[in-house]
């Protein structure tokens, strides 16, 4: 990188966690805006070796390598904007925009001031959901039949975006990681009970090829639950990312029905086997996927190369979570 010098946007609670990171990556010099003071004073206090600057207009002048967006998602797009006329690279978290249309321009903006636009989806650099896709790919669980996703927790609640925006746009990403095939939705079910217009609980599912899909998620539970189970014709996988132990679970389980042949007579009687075998649990060297996830904007920024999770895939997403608000 020219000048090892990073912006940041939005000093909340993710944006924290971004500025920890940058400091272990070896980042030194590190610039934070946010129109709260409150959030700025906390930032310094924790990481005195910031830089803080007050003033967006004098920030932007400045010159960074490259300018992470950490802000609320309704102010993604105005302040990306800023950012790419203003001549910056940037990473914009998901899910970039909750507006296809806005997207849409900032990648033009991008394009006329060939600049990039990295999005945040960092289940793209997490080593399980890694481990797991090339499971998938060596077809080591058989053929897929089924897969579910729940993300649960109480809050954070967000009062701009619905949960199925906030915490789905992960999983969407996810399974876009692990299959190049079109998502079709098949049914959506939201519940606005905080916030008219805003649901903090919703349900859908979709089909990918003949897999079946579901997918929950709710900030308005009092348990977090961040689980991916995998039913294959051979196989079935729980990935659980909050037990640190064992995160991933290969279980030797299916269920099936006799062949047609053997039990014509009584078809609608016949009961389905039920095979249980022992279970697996991989060992995996994992690190951490917002490490992972900056190293891959540093090097885009160092090589000017495109990144992994560009604009393309947060049109994808886009695309499928459109109809659902
Ligand atoms: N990748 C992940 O796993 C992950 C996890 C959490 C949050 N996020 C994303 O990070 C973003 C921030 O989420 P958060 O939980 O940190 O929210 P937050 O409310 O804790 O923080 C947002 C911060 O942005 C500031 N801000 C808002 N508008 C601004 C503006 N126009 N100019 C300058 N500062 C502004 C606020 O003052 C606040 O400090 C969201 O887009 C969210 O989707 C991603």
């Amino acid at each position: 990188m020219k000048n090892n010098q990073i912006g940041i946007i939005g000093l909340g609670y993710w944006g924290t966690n971004i500025v920890n990171v940058l400091f272990k990556l070896g980042i030194k010099k590190i610039y934070c805006f946010d129109k709260n003071l409150e959030n700025l004073k906390e930032i310094k206090k924790k990481f005195p070796k910031v830089n803080i600057i007050k003033n967006f207009s004098i920030f932007l002048k400045m010159n960074f390598d490259g300018i992470i967006i950490s802000v609320d998602t309704k102010h993604h797009y105005s302040v990306a904007k800023k950012c790419l006329l203003a001549g910056f690279n940037i990473f914009l978290e998901k899910p970039v925009t909750n507006n296809t249309k806005k997207l849409i321009k900032l990648i033009k903006i991008a394009k006329y001031k060939k600049k990039k636009i990295m999005s945040g989806y960092i289940y793209f650099y997490n080593d399980h959901i890694r481990y797991i896709k090339n499971l998938i790919i060596k077809k080591k669980l058989g053929k897929i039949l089924y897969m579910s996703f729940e993300r649960s927790n109480l809050g954070p609640v967000r009062n701009d975006i619905s949960s199925v925006w906030d915490l789905s746009s992960h999983d969407i990403g996810i399974l876009k990681f692990f299959f190049k095939k079109k998502i079709k939705i098949i049914n959506f079910l939201g519940h606005d009970i905080l916030k008219k217009k805003i649901y903090d609980i919703s349900q859908f599912s979709c089909k990918i090829s003949d897999i079946k899909v579901d997918f929950k998620s709710s900030w308005l539970s009092p348990e977090k639950i961040r689980k991916i189970i995998i039913i294959g014709k051979k196989k079935m996988l729980l990935y659980n990312e909050l037990d640190f132990e064992s995160p991933i679970k290969i279980f030797n389980k299916y269920a099936e029905y006799p062949k047609i042949g053997k039990f014509k007579k009584k078809f609608f009687t016949q009961k389905a086997n039920i095979y249980l075998g022992k279970t697996y649990v991989p060992k995996i060297k994992s690190s951490s996927p917002l490490e992972n996830e900056m190293l891959e904007f540093l090097k885009c920024l160092k090589n000017k190369s495109k990144p992994m999770t560009s604009t393309n895939l947060s049109l994808d997403i886009h695309k499928i979570l459109k109809n659902l608000n």
